[in-house]
């Protein structure tokens, strides 16, 4: 009976990994959750990255108000992040994060 607690074990980690498909499946379109740790972690110093501080960037948009722009785009959000900007520091965002920050500001759309 002793091995009854590791086999229940297994099977809760089993059925946690299987839990946790859909998320993986769902990174390639971009995790909205880690684009707003991206966000608050690597945009605040310049941005007001939610909408709860909107209004408190220094000089540069609020993620909200970019969010909401009708001209606003996942692709043209895409192309802003992986370029070079005279205002911005170079972050050398992988792929994936890039989907996650634009995932992360089209989803303040809804807010
Ligand atoms: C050192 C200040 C600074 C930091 C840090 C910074 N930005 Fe910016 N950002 C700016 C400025 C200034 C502008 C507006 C001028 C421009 O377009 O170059 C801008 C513009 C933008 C725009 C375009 C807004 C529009 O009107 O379409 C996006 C998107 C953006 N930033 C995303 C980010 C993300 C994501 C991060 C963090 C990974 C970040 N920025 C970090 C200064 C910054």
């Amino acid at each position: 009976m002793i091995m009854r607690p590791a086999v229940t074990l297994s099977v809760a980690v089993g059925t946690f990994l299987a839990a946790l498909q859909p998320l993986a499946a769902q990174s390639s379109r971009g995790n909205a959750e880690s684009g707003r740790l991206y966000s608050v972690n690597w945009c605040t110093e310049c941005h007001s990255v939610e909408p709860e501080t909107a209004g408190i960037g220094r000089f540069a948009p609020d993620f909200s108000a970019v969010a909401k722009s009708p001209s606003t785009s996942a692709s043209g959000l895409k192309a802003f992040l992986r370029s070079e900007h005279i205002h911005m520091p170079s972050y050398a965002l992988k792929p994936a994060e890039v989907d996650d920050i634009v995932s992360y500001i089209l989803s303040l759309r809804r807010k």
